[in-house]
């Protein structure tokens, strides 16, 4: 069925301005067999449950054949889902529902790299150094008198270096792990080849793409060194990673790609999209990523970076506007993924930090543009910390000391145990042990509790679906909001009068009575505050205090008012 009938919301072509997408760990959402690993049934099967907590869309991480070093960021096969997952007809059984139910469809594509047991990198690997098969990648001689030197100083994202040696004495770079060679995107046979990657999924009705490493694609001429120092490389690769320019990351180059994939994206009916996962070192350069001839969005990643206090959100939600300006498009909120320990436990973890990730979800849905939510933060999951080494996943685990496994545990669906429903009755234990403890946690035991984090997301993204201050797209330069005086360490905006300006710092504003407005009120500043002068509550992420009159906004707490 076309996604119109069913979501008026998702039904325009521009849909991805203002939606909310579900980002879908595919391995641990649900699992439709049994067999402890999430798969494309599964989701099929919860695509109810999604529709009722109100998304617009699903971004589903890679769930193409391949190995799992990097979870599946690691792609043998584009064109063929991995028997762990399911098959082609479990995918197209999937998005054929999802439509019917007005959800959209994401998925991620990886171009920088293939797993090593793609058929070209094997092939690379039987042929000569020298040879075309090598050319599709980053194939170089060493440095030193034997060539035993890497060819340069780049170190790889998960730790070590960036080369690794073939017996016969070439080296190949691999930004991640060495399971993941990086590609040659000079390469004609590599670009075509994604082109066509690209239109087999649009055939099959995905609605856009998540651009994994979107701005890696292309390296320097001549691989130039960065010159680190062998004491501070490795560490300060990470911590640059987005911030510094790097001679492999956000080269000019690599907007030609987009400008030829934009098109693809264009030839096909009902709003394609694609939002790029591409760290620049200013917002005018990631703003280069994002027009209407090349991708949709980029994520936003300083959000989730910001730290829990006035000032950090304010500033980034300013220079977020500042780049949606620039490019005249609304920008992209996330406050988790899967590659970052989820926010509960960064905002302080327990019962303050379960405060104040609700609280961030109200700010969050209240920001112009889309938002994208990660699968069980709509049931407050703290990160798990203490899984045990031997199970941990993550490549990364083993080089850096750092692991991405804890916020990737499956969702607790229902039950008193461990895996809480992840899989049908009699299912063997999930591939990452949810923790036990998680019983209140259970989508079950959250349904209909009005004071359940899932019941605060739900009637969230309802008003945030309805009202017209929140549901459209900010018309002119894409920020729509006014920020209003509210004092130290609370932060007060009002969307919902586009231009409408609030010099005298009150509350209300606006000519119309403030029947199309709505006002946010997050109070990070360690004391409750009044909150009389906003107006009606229409929600709150947590009760209000004191009598009707005299109401104060408790601390670590945000509420949406209808301005009076
Ligand atoms: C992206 C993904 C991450 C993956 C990496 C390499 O950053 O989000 O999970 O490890 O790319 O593909």
């Amino acid at each position: 069925m076309d996604p119109a009938q069913a979501n008026p919301r998702t039904a325009r072509d521009d849909w991805w301005r203002t939606a909310a997408v579900y980002q879908v760990y595919v391995r641990s959402f649900a699992d439709s067999d049994g067999d402890g690993i999430g798969d494309l049934q599964g989701i099929r099967s919860r695509l109810p449950y999604l529709r009722d907590l109100g998304v617009d869309a699903l971004w589903l991480t890679p769930f193409y054949r391949s190995p799992m070093v990097d979870g599946g960021y690691d792609v043998a096969d584009y064109r063929e889902v991995d028997p762990m997952f399911g098959d082609l007809t479990d995918f197209d059984e999937m998005i054929t529902d999802a439509h019917g139910l007005g959800l959209r469809i994401i998925v991620d594509i990886v171009p920088n790299h293939t797993s090593d047991v793609h058929p070209w990198f094997v092939a690379a690997l039987a042929a000569a150094p020298g040879s075309a098969e090598r050319d599709r990648y980053m194939f170089r001689d060493g440095r030193g008198e034997h060539g035993e030197e890497p060819p340069n100083d780049w170190e790889s994202i998960f730790g070590g270096p960036a080369w690794t040696r073939l017996p016969d004495g070439q080296w190949y770079l691999h930004l991640f792990d060495p399971a993941q060679p990086d590609l040659n995107w000079r390469h004609p046979e590599v670009r075509a080849e994604f082109e066509q990657i690209l239109r087999f999924w649009l055939d099959r009705g995905v609605d856009g793409f998540r651009i994994d490493v979107a701005h890696g694609m292309i390296k320097a001429d001549g691989l130039p060194d960065i010159g680190w120092t062998s004491a501070t490389t490795g560490r300060r690769q990470i911590e640059l990673l987005g911030k510094g320019r790097l001679p492999y990351f956000d080269q000019d180059e690599v907007h030609d790609i987009y400008r030829a994939w934009r098109p693809i994206l264009d030839s096909y009916p009902g709003g394609r999209m694609a939002v790029a996962e591409a760290w620049a070192e200013t917002p005018q350069r990631l703003a280069r990523y994002i027009g209407p001839d090349e991708l949709h969005q980029a994520f936003n990643f300083d959000f989730l970076d910001a730290t829990w206090s006035a000032d950090s959100f304010h500033k980034v939600i300013d220079t977020a506007l500042a780049e949606a300006a620039i490019v005249g498009a609304p920008t992209t909120w996330v406050l988790s993924n899967h590659d970052k320990q989820r926010h509960v436990t960064r905002y302080g973890d327990g019962e303050v930090g379960l405060r104040r990730a609700r609280a961030a979800a109200l700010l969050m849905f209240a920001l112009p543009g889309s938002t994208y939510l990660y699968q069980g933060e709509e049931l407050g999951l703290p990160e798990v910390l203490d899984l045990p080494d031997h199970l941990r996943q993550d490549p990364a685990f083993g080089r850096t000391g750092h692991s991405r496994d804890g916020c990737r545990v499956p969702l607790p669906w229902s039950g008193e145990d461990p895996p809480y429903g992840f899989g049908p009755a009699g299912s063997v234990e999930s591939w990452l042990p949810a923790p036990a403890g998680w019983a209140p946690l259970t989508a079950q035991a959250q349904d209909g509790d009005p004071d359940s984090t899932l019941e605060l997301y739900r009637r969230a993204l309802a008003i945030r679906a309805e009202h017209p201050a929140l549901r459209d797209a900010p018309a002119g330069d894409g920020t729509g909001l006014t920020w209003l005086e509210a004092g130290p360490g609370v932060l007060a905006f009002r969307r919902g009068d586009d231009g409408g300006t609030d010099t005298d710092g009150g509350a209300a504003g606006g000519a119309d009575g403030g029947a199309h407005a709505l006002i946010c009120v997050v109070n990070l500043s360690g004391a409750p505050v009044p909150v009389d002068g906003y107006g009606v509550p229409l929600i709150t992420s947590a009760p209000l205090d004191g009598p009707p009159r005299g109401r104060l906004l408790p601390v670590d707490a945000a509420a949406w008012f209808r301005p009076a």
